[in-house]
């Protein structure tokens, strides 16, 4: 199938890293809209560099993202937009538009700086996670978007020498910095997670006692309430916040009378469909299985041929009955 084939080239780029904003994206997004003109679409970039291909009229879009976390996998993000441009070439006429939003994974950036919208949204992604392989199910619908806090928290130490400074006389900005991964551990009641996924150690060297450490600290729950019970527990300052948001309106609707058995999933990933719901715009989500035991963020991300077969007529179908009531 073509689309796999398009997954395979766009993993190609990069060896799986294609950062936000950086030339692997770049590149990702000339070779999305060559495919795109391939499906008759007419190609235009934003000033946020976001990519959309549309037709005349276009008030329905879908797509998904092109950039991807460092060793990412293949299906995260490309999935939705190589469907979307799959979907597009299979409804010739209808009047709708792919969308390629940059940097998703450090943002979502592009998709928050949408200078238009559209009046309905639908993302396809790969599911990130082990629901429906366990049900045994292709596909699911996506009820709502857990919602998230990042932000950086900082402990400063002093930098001495590692060999001559007696233990107790270090102010050691990492230890402090492990005391509190394990208290943003403890401070989590499932279903929120929270996660320190990147720390910075100033001046990182070996034998010098750690000076600064800069944590990472990324906080999610499926209710607003819970986040913020998670934020308060942990006791950071968010430099970003998203609240949890609902799949709503007609995408939603059309999704859910195509696949009336299938699972319903509440998202604990982000997606750039989450930017779209939360500006007001009706929006629905698609998750097809992952494999693998649903890992993702990593290179053994899997999804089968079949499932996205499946996954492409269902989200052409949407389209399909999306532009006609438009
Ligand atoms: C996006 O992949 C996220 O971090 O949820
Ligand atoms: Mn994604
Ligand atoms: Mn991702």
């Amino acid at each position: 199938m073509m689309v796999f084939g398009r997954l395979d080239e766009l993993y190609a780029i990069g060896g799986g890293t294609r950062r936000g904003y950086s030339p692997e994206e770049d590149a990702a997004h000339d070779l999305a809209a060559g495919w795109m003109r391939e499906a008759g679409l007419e190609v235009v970039i934003d000033e946020a560099g976001n990519l959309l291909g549309r037709r005349e009229g276009a008030r329905v879009w879908t797509g998904s993202h092109l950039d991807s976390v460092p060793n990412g996998g293949k299906f995260d993000g490309a999935l939705g937009v190589v469907a979307a441009i799959e979907a597009a070439a299979r409804l010739p006429d209808a009047p709708l538009a792919v969308a390629a939003f940059r940097a998703e994974e450090t943002g979502p950036m592009g998709s928050k700086r949408l200078t238009e919208l559209p009046q309905a949204f639908l993302e396809l992604h790969i599911e990130q996670g082990p629901v429906l392989e366990r049900a045994g199910e292709p596909l699911g619908v996506v009820t709502a978007i857990a919602g998230q806090a990042r932000g950086a928290v900082v402990f400063e130490g002093r930098a001495d020498h590692a060999g001559t400074t007696p233990m107790s006389a270090r102010e050691d900005a990492l230890v402090e910095a492990a005391r509190f991964v394990l208290h943003v551990r403890e401070s989590v009641r499932e279903p929120a997670v929270a996660t320190v996924g990147a720390i910075e150690v100033e001046p990182n060297a070996m034998n010098v006692v750690p000076a600064r450490v800069t944590v990472a600290v990324d906080a999610r729950a499926p209710d607003a309430a819970g986040l913020d019970e998670l934020i308060a527990a942990i006791g950071f300052e968010p430099g970003s916040r998203i609240d949890p948001v609902a799949m709503s309106g007609p995408p939603f609707d059309a999704l859910a009378e195509l696949l009336p058995d299938a699972p319903r999933l509440v998202s604990g990933a982000g997606h750039d469909a989450m930017v779209l719901a939360a500006a007001g715009v009706p929006t629905g989500m698609l998750f097809v299985r992952s494999l693998n035991g649903g890992v993702s963020h990593c290179p053994e991300e899997l999804s089968s041929e079949e499932d996205i077969d499946l996954a492409v007529d269902v989200l052409t179908s949407a389209l399909a009955r999306l532009t006609a009531v438009d």
